[in-house]
């Protein structure tokens, strides 16, 4: 048997609606004092805004059976999933909330301060409970005197309104800290987002069995299901939208800065998604040498190349994570394009390696393959044959990064697999991942000619696994040098 963590009888619930300590003033004097009058006023007067008989949320069902297959690893566990809460960017400003990963996975739902309870329940299932904050009481004040009230942050769901939409029994959360304190029997917790949680749980978990937790909730993510690859569909075809924004704006991007490129395909995500999914990297000329440049406050200038890699995040936070280098001006100079040809040969030879049944770590190696051979074959590793090369390595100097990862929820996804399920696993239909080859040659790069210094080039796509090899979601952006010119042209007109 299973401990209730909250009593929920309706007699215990309108007592503590009758306790509740009437709020009439702000503690920091933020607002004037309070007549009994107003205070009375404020109570009533308000129509029943209730809604009746929802429908559940379009991935109620997979949500559902992720929430199995999580009972099924650990049963008999207490199992507590936060959503976070709001983080402090100064003073009483706030971060705009993103709700983590792996409640939002398992619930469909983004309610900052949420919390998922898995309860042991019969022989070895579970039963879920979500804890959220309940419509804000209007007897006591709270709603309107309250910062958390609705009257400043917008209408909740009510608890029975959340149950209809998320298919998950739902209670408050206030009560949930208090209850975790007392409660007996083994309990994992997702830690890093919701501090008053781990602090309620502290003598009943340890590190180990919470991170075992974490790492199941990473590796329940690497093969997607049929909601999940529509959205991230959804977000790459955003993300193609954004990056066609970019181009027919260059023209002020070159009259202002990186920020215009920067806050161009911001406003496309806010538009069509939630969010971005990463910062930024805005990176033209020299900048795009720089693996992470999210600084984005250099100049744009004709003739030279702007890497691009953005993704829009969706409502339902999928992320894409494309990347596209184009010549500022529309055309590729000759060593420019000599640059770029040679990576996108790498990716090429990266994206035909993804198919089910391979080795996840072919990719990478076929893409390396292909720059290590032009490495050699433009004269800068002296006289070494490309198997020695990749034997040292010495590529990497301009190739600097792995050629892609796990996509997803977060950009880089599953980030806790354990590396037999993913660096040493064999790919398969609904895994999802970036191919991502680059040549990156610094500024100040004397072991290369002059004229390559400063160029930076990387083609990103977000490729599945098929059950008959692979379909690349972000091919609505061209990447064939020819093609990226003609395209180019088009949206400058
Ligand atoms: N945008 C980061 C990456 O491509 O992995
Ligand atoms: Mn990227
Ligand atoms: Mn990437």
């Amino acid at each position: 048997m299973s401990e209730e963590l909250i009593p929920e009888t309706p007699e215990q619930e309108t007592e503590e609606n009758e306790a509740a300590e009437p709020i009439k003033q702000r503690k920091n004097g933020l607002y004037p004092g309070v007549s009994d009058e107003l205070a009375e006023n404020m109570k009533s007067g308000w129509a029943d805004t209730e809604l009746r008989d929802l429908e559940p949320i379009a991935q109620a069902g997979h949500t559902a059976a992720r929430r199995a297959a999580l009972s099924a690893r650990f049963p008999g566990e207490r199992l507590v999933i936060p959503a976070g809460n709001l983080k402090t960017r100064s003073n009483d400003t706030e971060y705009a909330f993103r709700a983590s990963t792996e409640y939002a996975y398992l619930t469909g739902d983004q309610t900052q301060d949420g919390v998922l309870v898995l309860e042991p329940s019969g022989e070895s299932g579970h039963e879920a409970t979500i804890y959220l904050l309940p419509r804000s009481d209007r007897e006591n004040g709270e709603f309107w005197l309250d910062g958390q009230g609705e009257l400043w942050v917008g209408r909740r769901h009510s608890l029975t309104e959340a149950e209809q939409l998320l298919g998950i029994p739902a209670k408050d959360v206030r009560e949930l800290a208090a209850a975790l304190a007392e409660a007996t029997g083994p309990v994992r917790a997702v830690r890093g987002h919701d501090a008053s949680i781990e602090a309620a749980l502290t003598d009943k978990v340890t590190a180990e069995r919470d991170e075992e937790l974490r790492v199941h909730l990473s590796e329940a993510r690497l093969v997607k299901d049929a909601f999940e690859i529509a959205e991230l569909q959804k977000a790459c075809d955003a993300t193609a939208r954004g990056f066609e924004d970019v181009v027919k704006s260059l023209d002020k991007a070159e009259a202002t800065s990186e920020r215009f490129i920067e806050g161009t395909f911001f406003l496309r995500a806010r538009v069509e998604g939630n969010d971005i999914g990463y910062g930024s990297i805005c990176a033209a000329g020299p900048h795009a040498t720089t693996l992470h440049w999210v600084r984005n406050d250099g100049a744009v200038r004709a003739g030279e190349l702007l890497l691009l890699d953005a993704g829009v995040e969706t409502n339902e936070l999928y992320t894409a994570d494309v990347t596209r280098t184009l010549p500022i001006n529309g055309t590729f100079s000759p060593v420019q394009r000599k640059i770029y040809d040679a990576v996108y040969e790498a990716q090429e030879a990266g994206i035909a390696a993804v198919k089910p049944g391979a080795a996840y770590r072919d990719f990478h190696d076929a893409a390396q393959r292909v720059l290590a051979e032009k490495l050699v074959e433009w004269g800068l590793l002296g006289d070494l044959s490309v198997d020695k090369v990749l034997e040292l390595g010495l590529q990497r100097r301009w190739t600097l990064h792995g050629t892609g990862h796990m996509l997803g929820m977060d950009v880089h996804d599953c980030a806790v697999a354990r590396t037999e399920t993913y660096v040493d696993s064999t790919l398969e239909p609904g895994v999802c991942l970036t191919v991502e080859p680059g040549l990156y040659f610094q500024a100040d790069d004397l072991t290369v000619p002059e004229e390559y210094r400063g160029i930076g080039v990387r083609i990103e796509d977000d490729i599945l696994v098929t059950e008959d090899g692979n379909r690349n979601l972000s091919d609505k952006l061209p990447r064939q040098a020819d093609e990226v010119e003609a395209w180019m042209a088009q949206l400058k007109g």
